[in-house]
């Protein structure tokens, strides 16, 4: 287990949501060095929390822009993200039961949860913002 680096791979061409995932990677890795350092399950809770708070603003700031530029799968899109926060929440709602012994689980669980949403789900939306698409193939060619 490591923290995540964020890579130019993980960028799905608009900046506005490159910045969001960045935060969404600083999170998971603040859990990270909890879990890391054996910090209380206190402190953990109130990570995941951040986390929570912070992954309702992303999907909804996401929602608003696919709607704006005609997303064709936006309700499937959507329908991703109840079901990303409910595995969340519910993973939340363990970490109150069973507190140490699913920390590793967590972080494991939230790392692949994060990466999969930016590579598989987000990724499919990139090509719907050409114009901001550009001004990055610009800046990055
Ligand atoms: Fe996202």
């Amino acid at each position: 287990m490591a923290l995540i680096k964020w890579r130019d791979s993980y960028s799905v061409g608009v900046d506005k949501f490159d910045q969001e995932h960045m935060v969404l990677v600083e999170l998971i890795n603040e859990m990270f060095i909890i879990v890391r350092d054996k910090g209380e399950v206190s402190t953990l809770a109130d990570a995941v929390e951040k986390l929570v708070d912070y992954t309702r603003v992303h999907f909804a700031d996401e929602e608003e822009d696919l709607e704006k530029v005609n997303y064709p799968h936006l309700e499937e899109h959507k329908e991703i993200h109840a079901d990303l926060l409910e595995q969340v929440l519910r993973f939340q709602a363990r970490m109150d039961k069973e507190g140490e012994e699913m920390r590793t689980d967590l972080y494991k669980f939230l790392r692949d949860w994060l990466i999969n949403h930016i590579l598989d789900e987000d990724m499919k939306y990139s090509e719907y913002f050409k114009e901001d698409l550009e001004g990055v193939a610009a800046v990055s060619a």
